[in-house]
């Protein structure tokens, strides 16, 4: 979603601002912008479009300034064009404001700012902000001041970072529901919504909390929140490395992340496995595990991939540990007024930490006394910080807007989640220890599929042309249904639907022509029978089939027309390689197709925005 970037120092942020901006590209957004103050004088330039051509503008104007802050804006209020994208400024055009977040109040307070004779030019909720801010510098106030005054008119989420021609000293920074960090360097200083953007200049990084406001110069900072009370604020050091962010010699990202989940899932688990116990240790749980056990009822809210790691925790959780365990879309579940009893425990599982139904459901959660537990990939985001307690992912950072590693090591934090607490109930040791065992061959079993990649772009290209797809599996294979169709739509816009098997009767069946790909999630298992009767169905309606198949089912290669083998694993697992083939069909069509992987239109990353 948006992202911003801001720099103070002895160099010529331009370019600093730049590289920020493009690696904040993957986010997601619609237009782009930045400002600079330099000689008590300002300037600015914003386009449509892509990062690479407000950089064709800004070559031509050969600008140099040690201040300036960046913006990408994935449009809300507003259509996407220049006059609406970030920076925005007041009348005189010396302060300027970029703007992460939703102002909820901005009708109002425009209004009010019009009776005293400020004129909007954008059809933004953000332009608010620097008149705002302009009306309180007229009073005599500092910026500072001024700023932290306007944000207590504000109703609403913010990232704001802001400068001002007349005090060239300082950018002013502050966060509420949209995150911002502030980075440390030797005599520069960085803002930046997300560490990616600023993490080539400086590792040591401070991550604002809500309601905190803070004045960065070159050479230092302070901070306070928007009530005006001191706070200190902690330095953090961070390991991610460049070098995690980059392509790896993959065309994509996606590409790259998928490849990658060997490594991601053996990430997720190392250390967490107990083998002679047959559980798992989860140091972020360590002080709630006896509660998370003794829970009387499990929720889990989440959004997009991230519910449908939670449908495959629900299924887990209820057939080991035997809690009552309900998936909820967190869009829903904080509007509706739902029920929390005193020992539910409710997950929230978010890869970027920053979604905002996800935050703000986890919020309403905790205000009604439940046990919130966060189960997030990126490191100090916002609900791995405001969860009671939890688990981190550790899949590394994930840059293709479809999540993949992100996914399957959700999967694996779901099924530690479960030994732990089937392991204080029900489960003995000995099938403790046979899952533990079998959670610790995946990776290998993941690197085996992945060597399929050659057969199944070659069923990419078969299938490339469809105008639908229907994706049906049973039981932990269910959610993977919804996994693939949701892939399939997000980077090829091929409209695509996921169900449970056995409910194609009841409507998707209509559908079937010989124009109507299936794929089938079929592994042997206990529903295996069942499924071949479904694959039947389809057959005799002409649909085309591809199935997910065990490596040992000579059979089902005669019924369907393509077959992809993956290794076995036991039921609670199999999702972690189901997915694995569907995850590279869904690439290789939209390769395919000369689409944008990384970057599917109306996407965005992280939806921090309602
Ligand atoms: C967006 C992304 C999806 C992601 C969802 C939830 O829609 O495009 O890939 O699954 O948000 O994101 P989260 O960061 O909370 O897992």
């Amino acid at each position: 979603m948006c992202g911003i970037v801001g720099y103070i120092g002895d160099k010529n942020c331009v370019p600093i601002l730049i590289n920020g901006l493009k690696r904040l590209e993957y986010r997601g957004y619609d237009s782009a912008g930045i400002a600079v103050i330099f000689d008590h004088n300002s300037q600015i330039v914003k386009n449509k479009g892509k990062v690479s051509l407000l950089e064709d503008k800004l070559e031509s104007l050969h600008l140099f300034s040690n201040l300036g802050i960046g913006h990408t804006r994935w449009a809300t209020h507003g259509i996407p064009n220049e006059l609406n994208a970030h920076p925005h400024f007041n009348s005189e055009k010396n302060l300027y404001v970029i703007h992460n977040g939703i102002i909820e109040n901005y009708q109002t307070l425009k209004k009010g700012l019009q009776k005293l004779g400020y004129e909007f030019i954008t059809q933004t909720d953000s332009e608010v902000l620097p008149h705002l801010i302009d009306s309180f510098l007229k009073k005599g106030n500092s910026l500072f001041k001024s700023v932290q005054l306007s944000l207590n008119e504000v109703e609403g989420t913010y990232g704001i970072a802001v400068v001002y021609e007349k005090e060239p000293d300082k950018i002013i920074a502050a966060r509420k529901g949209s995150p911002l960090v502030l980075g440390i360097g030797e005599n520069e200083n960085f803002v930046a919504s997300d560490v990616s953007a600023i993490l080539s200049h400086t590792k040591q990084i401070v991550y604002l909390e809500d309601g905190d406001i803070i004045q960065v110069f070159k050479d230092h900072f302070s901070a306070k929140t928007i009530l005006d009370k001191d706070i200190e604020k902690e330095i953090h050091e961070i390991t991610m490395t460049l070098d995690e962010i980059d392509k790896g010699g993959y065309s994509h990202f996606m590409l790259k992340e998928i490849m990658e989940q060997p490594e991601s899932v053996r990430n997720s688990m190392r250390g967490r496995i107990l083998f002679d116990e047959g559980t798992s240790k989860l140091g972020g749980l360590e002080n709630v595990a006896e509660a998370l056990a003794a829970s009387n009822r499990i929720i889990i809210s989440a959004c997009g991939t991230s519910w449908h790691a939670g449908l495959v925790g629900k299924y887990m959780l209820e057939q080991f540990t035997r809690i009552p365990t309900e998936v909820e879309y967190a869009s829903e579940f904080r509007y509706r007024n739902p029920i929390i009893n005193k020992g539910d425990t409710i997950f929230f599982i978010s890869q970027s930490g920053e979604t905002a139904d996800t935050l703000a459901s986890l919020k309403e959660s905790k205000m009604r006394g439940a046990l919130a537990l966060g189960i997030c990939n990126v490191v100090g985001s916002s609900i791995a910080r405001e969860s009671n307690a939890g688990v981190y992912t550790h899949a590394g950072p994930e840059i293709g807007v479809a999540s993949t590693k992100a996914f399957t090591s959700q999967l694996v934090v779901l099924s530690l989640i479960t030994l732990l607490i089937a392991r204080k109930k029900y489960m003995s040791i000995v099938d403790g220890k046979s899952i533990a065992e079998e959670l610790s061959k995946i990776p290998d079993k993941i690197a085996e599929i992945l060597k399929l990649n050659d057969q199944i772009e070659e069923i990419a290209e078969v299938f490339k042309e469809a105008k639908n797809f229907l994706y049906l599996g049973r039981g932990y294979n269910f959610p993977v249904a919804l996994e693939g169709a949701l892939k399939l739509k997000e980077i090829s816009y091929i409209h695509a639907e996921g169900y449970p098997a056995a409910e194609m009767k009841h409507g998707p069946i209509a559908l079937i022509d010989e124009n109507m790909p299936a794929v089938f999630i079929a592994p042997k298992d206990s529903t295996y029978d069942k499924i071949i009767s479904n694959i039947q169905e389809v057959k005799a309606r002409r649909g085309k089939i591809i199935a997910v198949a065990s490596q040992c089912d000579n059979e089902i290669d005669k019924i369907v027309d393509y077959t992809i083998k993956i290794p076995d694993t036991i039921r609670i697992l199999m999702p972690l390689l189901t997915v694995i083939p569907l995850q590279l069909l869904a690439y290789h069509i939209a390769v395919k197709k000369g689409l944008n992987v990384d970057q599917p239109r109306n996407l965005a990353k992280s939806v921090t925005v309602e």
